[in-house]
């Protein structure tokens, strides 16, 4: 296993910041590229300072297995106004087999380097009928199912020069950030509603939920459901680390019961949607990846103001 202890933070540390030109070694934003983000260290503005990037497996970071997410840090300025940015391409997830303090290993990296805001992206299933395939949900909430049943990235003795042993989550999603990520949206034209706030509902993954699972996760009040994001924004909060979240909907999750085989049954043969395939949420990731580019440069932008 990975050594998440505080001494290996520092070998980290010291490894970047001897690699890094100083306009980029304090880095104000963080952003993690969910599925198909990852082009958007492509857009990094190279005049006044060319980007640097790390291999994840330089550096000391777990590396990551899944088909689509590569695995590097990359340094650069984002935006007009030249915002000294660090973006994960590739995350880690909890049902590779890596736990959640490996998961969340960069978020504590991003921290000792002083990063401010961290944009968590990712692609998730859609709960709430109201919303549609190509929609970012800009989360508001979360629901860690396994999370409350004891699998927290904070288990275990507190580091207390990151934040306390009991932190709050009470509005862990920052409310000036998803103003700026209306506002960025509305800015590039996205037209109203394909932007939808949302309760993001964690699963460990890495079976996608079953109907009834579904169910359950609608009643209790989940709008969108996901294996990423959760644990690296309780990390984030935990040493003040302002979040945004942004889930890109990728598919829409079945919610019916389906077809009962009892001929005395009232209903059967329910008409509902088909499922989901890691295929799918590429393809989806792959067509609005352009779109979400924009939109998480146009955010980085505005941080200026916030
Ligand atoms: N990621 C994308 N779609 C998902 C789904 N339906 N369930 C869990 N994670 C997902």
């Amino acid at each position: 296993p990975l050594n998440t202890d505080s001494v290996n933070f520092i070998t980290i540390i010291n490894y970047l910041r001897a690699r890094l030109p100083i306009e980029l070694s304090q880095p104000r934003v963080a952003i993690i590229c969910g599925s198909g983000l990852g082009g958007l260290v492509d857009t990094i503005d190279e005049t006044k300072c060319k980007k640097v990037e790390f291999k994840y497996e330089d550096i000391g970071f777990p590396t990551s297995t899944v088909q689509g997410h590569a695995g590097k840090l990359v340094f650069g300025f984002l935006g007009k106004n030249q915002v000294p940015t660090v973006c994960m391409v590739g995350r880690f997830h909890f049902y590779e087999g890596h736990n959640l303090k490996e998961v969340t290993l960069p978020i504590r990296i991003f921290k000792l380097l002083g990063v401010k805001i961290l944009i968590a992206t990712s692609a998730a299933g859609a709960l709430n009928k109201d919303f549609q395939v190509g929609n970012v949900a800009v989360l508001t909430d979360h629901i860690s199912l396994p999370g409350l049943v004891g699998n927290n990235p904070l288990f275990g003795p507190n580091l207390d020069k990151f934040g306390p042993r009991f932190p709050p989550m009470t509005d862990a999603y920052d409310y000036d950030l998803r103003v700026l990520a209306f506002k960025a949206s509305s800015s590039l034209n996205f037209g109203e509603g394909v932007l939808k706030e949302a309760i993001y509902c964690f699963v460990g993954g890495p079976s996608y939920e079953t109907k009834a699972e579904a169910r359950f996760l609608r009643m209790v009040g989940g709008d969108v459901v996901g294996m990423s994001v959760v644990p690296e924004v309780i990390v984030a909060r935990h040493s003040g680390i302002r979040v945004l979240g942004l889930s890109l909907v990728t598919n829409m999750v079945a919610l019916g019961k389906g077809k009962s085989a009892d001929p005395l049954a009232r209903e059967s043969g329910v008409i509902e949607e088909p499922p989901p395939s890691h295929e799918e949420v590429l393809k989806t990731s792959r067509n609005r990846a352009l779109e979400m580019q924009n939109l998480v440069k146009t955010i980085v932008e505005l941080t200026e103001t916030i």
